[in-house]
């Protein structure tokens, strides 16, 4: 369904003056591929260019080199750059829906750009029932709404004009944690309904462990690690993808805010080095408070 090949893509780096200074890898020669009906899941720490490629996926950034193959056909093949193939579910279903529109009007987005023909109504409605929304929903503001409604109706906007293939980049971090695994859940079973290949982008390595079959670990632009979901959890073979894993239970919100922070230099990622003497600290830390 998707192949990518050897995709790359950087950034300039620029001073205070916006004066060129170097330049970042965010995508460094990265290549996988996504069988019809299977989910894989990319994970990373923040800035490691998850968001790069799920953006050159969709075609709202043109790569450095490589290739990118949806159902054999390259990017350049499709007409607009924007195929009703391929949709996407952000990250912040607060700020991907218009404040003015009714939730109806929302889905109706996608029906009117690519001039469906049936009733649209009518079809709003299926979509709402779809992602388990009431069909009278349709007529409610977006401020009406909870966080896990909102990112529903985003689900079923995607939805509308029957892609092979979602893009889901962070789907529920906005989201609370019971709230998390049910949208996973219904994303799930979606899937399996309409055949629906996924690339779920997360740095929740608890989700993805239940929902994605084969996982790709990104660490400053390339792709560190990749086998079956399984094999990588249960037996990792890279430093980052232990030091990952070890980050993930949160036990409460209180515990998570007390957590150090990684520092940031000028927004550079820190080395895997770097990283585990924190994680290390870290745990003494712990262990010292008893
Ligand atoms: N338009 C841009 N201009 C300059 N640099 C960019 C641009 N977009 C991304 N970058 C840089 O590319 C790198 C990868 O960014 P990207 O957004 O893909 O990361 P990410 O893995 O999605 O992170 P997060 O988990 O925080 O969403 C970062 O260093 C980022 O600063
Ligand atoms: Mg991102």
């Amino acid at each position: 369904m998707l192949e990518i090949r050897n995709l790359s893509k950087s950034f300039p780096i620029r001073n205070a003056f916006g004066r060129r200074i170097g330049e970042v890898k965010a995508v460094d020669n990265v290549s996988f591929s996504i069988e019809k009906g299977q989910v894989y899941g990319l994970a990373g720490e923040s800035g490691s260019g998850k968001s790069t490629i799920a953006r050159m996926i969709m075609g709202l950034e043109k790569p450095d080199s490589g290739d990118i193959l949806i159902n054999g056909e390259g990017l350049a093949d499709r007409s607009s750059g924007h195929s009703r193939a391929v949709q996407m579910v952000f990250q912040n279903p607060g700020s991907s829906l218009n404040p003015r529109r009714t939730v109806g009007q929302s889905v109706a987005v996608p029906l009117v750009a690519h001039s469906y023909s049936g009733n649209r109504q009518k079809r709003v409605g299926e979509l709402l029932e779809m992602v388990q929304l009431p069909a009278h929903f349709a007529e409610r503001y977006p401020h009406e709404l909870s966080g896990g409604q909102k990112q529903r109706v985003a689900i079923a906007r995607a939805l509308a004009v029957e892609p092979k293939l979602l893009v889901l980049d962070e789907p529920t971090s906005a989201l609370d944690v019971s709230v998390q695994a049910r949208v996973i859940e219904l994303l799930s079973e979606l899937g399996q309904q309409m055949q629906l290949t996924y690339l779920f982008i997360s740095h929740d390595l608890s989700l993805m462990r239940n929902f994605a079959r084969s996982v790709g670990v990104l660490y400053r632009g390339q792709i560190v690690e990749t086998g079956s979901a399984a094999s990588v959890f249960e037996n990792p073979s890279h430093d980052y993808t232990r030091l990952l894993l070890a980050s993930v239970p949160v036990i409460s919100e209180e515990e998570e805010a007390m957590r150090p922070k990684i520092p940031l230099i000028d927004g550079e990622m820190p080395t895997a080095e770097t990283l585990l003497a924190l994680r290390q600290s870290r745990q003494t830390e712990h262990h010292e408070r008893g």
